[in-house]
């Protein structure tokens, strides 16, 4: 490639949209998913225009706290994406509200997907994000103020008072998923082996089969909302 291209494709690269942006471009107005499709796409299939409502695009379940009684952790992630609202397919955003007890915890977790901003509706959060150079970037948060997460970072929520707390967050994903850390280790199917848990924590097998058996699947379920 001659010294003339090389500029022509680095300016190129400078106009074009980033390619860090989240969710890819829609290509029509609208594309409701078709849930119950079998097509696998980078996405959803669309439903036939026809059988469209305004029920796609609506969804209550942010309405009222989640029950956060019989959680492992003290918190309950109730998610407003793709998979409860079908008209969010292909436009690149979704909501969950996060219902705390006192001192409950979202544990340590990533969105490969998205970048989240929180909001505090009720109470007060220890809110914090490591980057990949292991700093923690930590606040606490009140009733009205706001937090960024930024995408594929780790971070965490802790209620660290004596009263229910509930945020609400927005993703730049009709679906980030989540990867909790504890879980994402030790609660896969099949089983990370013992060995590679062993030497990446320094700790021993008894150790490692102790916390597999307390992140039983339970909790695995309860974090696979996002
Ligand atoms: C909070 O961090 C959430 O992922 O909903
Ligand atoms: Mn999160």
């Amino acid at each position: 490639m001659g010294k003339s291209s090389l500029l022509a494709c680095f300016s190129l690269f400078l106009v074009l949209p980033p390619c860090l942006a989240a969710d890819p471009d829609l290509l029509q107005d609208i594309c409701v998913a078709d849930l119950s499709s079998n097509v696998k796409l980078n996405g959803f299939a669309c439903k036939p225009a026809a059988s469209i409502t305004e029920a796609d695009f609506f969804f209550r379940g942010l309405a009222v706290p989640g029950d956060t009684t019989n959680t492992t952790t003290g918190y309950l992630v109730t998610a407003a994406n793709v998979e409860k609202i079908p008209g969010l397919n292909t436009l690149g955003v979704s909501f969950s509200r996060v219902d705390f007890a006192p001192g409950g915890l979202n544990p340590p977790h990533t969105h490969p997907r998205a970048t989240e901003i929180v909001f505090v509706l009720d109470g007060t959060l220890d809110v914090g994000f490591l980057t990949t150079a292991n700093k923690m970037v930590a606040k606490t948060i009140t009733k009205g103020d706001v937090f960024v997460f930024p995408r594929g970072l780790v971070h965490f929520q802790k209620n660290s008072g004596a009263v229910p707390a509930a945020s609400i967050s927005a993703f730049n994903s009709q679906l980030p998923g989540t990867q909790s850390i504890a879980t994402t280790l030790f609660a896969a199917s099949p089983p990370v082996p013992d060995h590679v848990l062993t030497e990446a924590f320094q700790i021993g097998t008894k150790e490692v089969e102790k916390i597999k058996s307390r992140l039983a699947p339970k909790k695995a379920a309860e974090e696979a909302v996002n």
